[in-house]
């Protein structure tokens, strides 16, 4: 039968014999997924990772702090952290197209990992041992929906398996790619990780960067980061993180509506809510939120975030719609 310690030795053992002797770094995301998928490396290969933070521009709010402190400080694991928000800004100035942003994303992503390991090079050739692997924290639904699966079509390029550039030069490492996401919270509770990351809903990889219908800018992604930590600061002191699988927020940045507010006309954006509940975000439906937690996420978003005119709420379940707008 299924159990976290016989899934976390196996996958120990099979760490140590895909890497030997070489040097690992690490995709950390500040997600739930690449949280275990490095501790679960870490536990392998011990100092031979390295785990690289990219802040990519396109982080929630809080989240960069999160990785730097929280989880260094549970697991002790060497971290670098990469500042390339105007790099990925830059390329997707001009970028509408949910594929095209995502290709770009996950290209960047690694060209950023590139970066870091030549950043790492002479340090681990001192140790004659060259960087070889880069750790994903792929799950068995990104497999299967990235067209990985057998006689599955296409349908979002995840970042962490489609998207790669041809000249990829790092061998991947995917321990949790058998795995649904119940799993990878108990492997990680297991592996003695704390609750504030294992218990953390899901975020794409892409980030804000496909949340925000229409082009990725700086100024519309902060509107996003703050209309975002308003709905998840709500939805915290509600008591309902356990209730929905995540939620979604997501800035329609080409369409604007009219307005009122003071003495005066708006033509500002609207801001979607999609909290959906789900078992492993393959299947999902909207949930059914108390009207006083939507009323006062509402009407702060309304209040404190510029520009954001109109609040409304994704009813539709998965499928027709997939979680994320894009
Ligand atoms: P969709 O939108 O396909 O999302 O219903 C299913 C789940 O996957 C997350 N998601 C991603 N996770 N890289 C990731 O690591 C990605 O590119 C990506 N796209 C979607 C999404 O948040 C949901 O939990």
């Amino acid at each position: 039968d299924w159990n976290s310690g016989n899934v976390i030795a196996e996958q120990v053992e099979r760490i140590r014999a895909q890497v030997g002797s070489a040097r690992v770094i690490s995709a950390l995301s500040g997600g739930v997924d690449s949280a275990v998928s490095t501790a679960l490396v870490q536990q392998a290969v011990g100092d031979q990772l390295t785990a690289v933070f990219v802040d990519h521009g396109l982080l929630r709010k809080g989240e960069r702090e999160q990785v730097q402190q929280d989880y260094v400080a549970a697991t002790g694991v060497r971290l670098i952290t990469v500042d390339v928000a105007d790099i990925f800004l830059d390329a997707l100035a001009g970028v509408t197209d949910p594929e095209e942003k995502r290709k770009i994303i996950g290209r960047e992503f690694i060209r950023a990992f590139e970066q870091a390991e030549r950043d790492l090079v002479a340090e681990a050739a001192a140790d004659g041992q060259p960087i070889k692997f880069l750790v994903q924290g792929t799950l068995y639904p990104d497999v299967v929906e990235s067209g990985g699966g057998a006689g599955t079509a296409n349908i979002k390029s995840h970042h962490n398996v489609g998207g790669l550039p041809e000249d990829l030069q790092f061998e991947l490492v995917e321990p949790l790619r058998t795995l649904f996401k119940d799993e990878v919270r108990a492997i990680g509770r297991e592996l003695g990780l704390p609750e504030t990351i294992v218990g953390r809903q899901p975020f794409p990889g892409p980030g804000l960067g496909i949340r925000i219908v229409g082009e990725v800018t700086r100024e519309r992604l902060e509107l996003l980061r703050e209309a975002d930590a308003i709905a998840r600061e709500e939805l915290t002191n509600a008591g309902l993180d356990h209730e929905i699988w995540q939620c979604p927020v997501v800035l329609l940045a080409d369409v604007r509506s009219v307005g009122v507010q003071g003495d005066g006309r708006t033509y500002g954006h609207p801001i979607v809510l999609r909290p959906v509940s789900s078992e492993d975000a393959m299947t999902a439906d909207w949930t059914r939120l108390p009207y006083d937690v939507l009323a006062k996420i509402s009407n702060r978003i309304t209040n404190e975030v510029p520009e954001v005119n109109r609040v409304v709420l994704d009813v539709t379940s998965k499928p027709p719609g997939t979680i994320e707008w894009e």
